[in-house]
C-alpha cells in the first residue's frame, strides 16, 4: 500500500497507561493537521492491551492482524505495560508479537536536540543521530530454557538468536540511511563477550560496508558506546545494533534530548504495514494525571507521515512541535507547566 492516496487508514492501538493519553491526544492534533494538507485520516481504534488481556485472555485477536495487513496503511501504537501483569505476558504477545509477525525488522529511533537547555549534557549542540535497532531477533525471540525452578540448581537461559539474513538486512538498512545523511555508521556490539553472534555481526558489517564506498564506519563495544553517547555524542550519525543494545541506547538517547517524552520511533518493514510508537512506556507513575508529554507521540506521527511519503506534512508537524518546545509550552518532564491537552491545544492553534 505504498501508493499515495488522500486517505490514510490508520489502526490506532493506544494500549495501556499513558499510551492511551498520548495517542488520543496526538490524534486530536494530527488529524486536523493532516486535513490542512488535504490528507484525511481514517482511524480505527483497537482495544488491545492489559484490560482486554485480563478480561478475555486475548492479546491480538485471531485473524485481526491479517485484516489490518489488507486494510491499513499504518499502525499508531501507544505503549503496553500494566502493574497487574508484572511479567508483561500481554506486552510480549502484543508489541513483540506485532514486531515479529509483521517482520518489522528496522526499529528506527532518531535522537535530535530540539533545545540544548533541555539536555542534561553540558555541550548539547549539533547532536543528530539515528539508532537503527534490529527488531525481530536477538534476545527478544523468547527462546531458552528454565530448569530446576525453585531449587539450588535452577538454570534460566535466554538465547540471543542472530541470523545472517536478519543481521545483513538491518546493517544494509543502516548504510542506506547513512548514505542519505552524513555518511557514517557505527556498529555497536559486544563481540568481546558474545562469541557467536558477535562474530556474525562483525563479519557482516565489513561485508556490507564493502558495498558503500562513501560511507565511513566505526565500531564500539556497547559499554563504551554508552559512555560516548554521554561524553561525545556528536561523533554519531547512524548507529546499528542488536535488539537489546538498541533498546538500552535509545533510552540514553531520549535522556540526551531532555525526556523520554520527546523520543519517537518507527518499526519498519519497508513498503509493508509498519508500526509507529513513541519510545517510552506506559509510565504508571504519572498515569491519570494528565501530564504525559504528547510530543513523542506527535513526532512519531511525523515519522509515520514521512514513511508514507507525506514529507511536507511531516516537516510541518516537526516545526509545530519544535515551536512548542522552544517557547517552553511543554509538560512538567521538560520543566513546563502545561498539561497534555494544553500542549495539544497549542499545536492545534498553529494549524
Ligand atoms: P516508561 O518509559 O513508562 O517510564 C520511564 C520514566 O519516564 C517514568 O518516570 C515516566 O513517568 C517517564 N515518562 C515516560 N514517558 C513520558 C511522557 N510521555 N511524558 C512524561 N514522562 C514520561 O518506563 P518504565 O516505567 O520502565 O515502564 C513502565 C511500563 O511500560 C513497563 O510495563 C514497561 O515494560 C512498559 N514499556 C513499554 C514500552 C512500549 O510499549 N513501547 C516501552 C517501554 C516500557
Ligand atoms: C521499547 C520497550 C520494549 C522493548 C519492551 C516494552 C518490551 O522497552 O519499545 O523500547 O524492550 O523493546
Ligand atoms: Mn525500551
Amino acid at each position: 500500500m505504498s501508493e499515495k492516496e488522500n486517505t490514510i487508514r490508520l489502526a490506532s492501538i493506544p494500549g495501556d497507561g499513558i499510551g492511551t493519553e498520548v495517542i488520543r491526544s496526538a490524534l486530536e492534533y494530527l488529524s486536523p493537521k493532516a486535513a490542512s494538507f488535504d490528507v484525511n485520516i481514517d482511524v480505527e481504534e483497537l482495544d488491545w492491551g492489559a484490560d482486554k488481556w485480563l478480561r478475555e485472555g486475548v492479546g491480538i485477536p485471531k485473524g485481526k492482524l491479517e485484516r489490518l495487513q489488507k486494510e491499513k496503511h499504518a499502525i499508531f501504537f501507544g505503549a503496553v505495560g500494566d502493574p497487574r501483569i508484572p511479567d508483561m505476558a500481554h506486552g510480549r504477545e502484543i508489541l513483540l508479537g506485532l514486531r515479529k509477525r509483521l517482520d518489522l525488522y528496522a526499529n528506527v529511533r532518531p535522537i535530535q536536540i530540539l533545545k540544548p537547555e533541555l539536555s542534561p549534557l553540558k555541550n548539547a549542540q549539533n547532536i543528530d543521530m539515528v539508532i537503527i535497532r534490529e527488531n525481530t531477533e536477538g534476545i527478544y525471540v523468547g527462546e531458552g530454557t528454565h530448569e530446576s525452578e525453585g531449587t539450588i540448581n535452577e538454570r534460566a537461559c535466554d538465547i540471543s538468536v542472530n541470523t545472517y539474513m536478519g543481521v545483513e538486512r538491518i546493517i544494509r538498512y543502516a548504510f542506506e540511511l547513512a548514505k542519505k545523511r552524513r555518511g557514517h555508521v557505527t556498529l555497536v556490539d559486544k563481540n568481546n563477550a558474545m562469541r557467536f553472534g558477535g562474530s556474525l555481526w562483525q563479519r557482516t558489517f565489513k561485508e556490507v560496508a564493502g558495498d558503500f564506498a562513501n560511507v565511513e564506519t566505526a565500531h564500539l563495544y556497547a559499554d563504551v558506546a554508552c559512555m560516548r553517547l554521554v561524553d561525545d555524542p556528536q561523533r554519531f550519525d547512524v548507529i546499528v545494533t542488536d535488539n537489546l543494545f538498541g533498546d538500552i541506547l535509545s533510552d540514553i538517547g531520549a535522556s540526551i534530548m531532555g525526556s523520554l517524552g520527546l523520543a519517537a520511533s518507527a518499526n519498519i518493514n519497508p513498503g509493508k504495514l509498519s508500526l509507529f510508537e513513541p519510545v517510552h512506556g506506559s509510565a504508571p507513575d504519572i498515569v491519570g494525571q494528565g501530564i504525559a508529554n504528547p510530543l513523542a507521540a506527535v513526532m512519531t506521527g511525523a515519522m509515520l507521515f514521512d514513511e508514507l511519503g507525506y514529507l511536507e506534512l511531516a516537516t510541518s508537524i516537526r516545526k509545530d512541535a519544535m515551536g512548542a518546545v522552544r517557547k517552553g509550552l511543554v509538560t512538567p518532564d521538560l520543566g513546563g507547566e502545561l498539561k497534555t491537552e494544553a500542549v495539544i491545544e497549542e499545536l492545534v492553534s498553529h494549524i
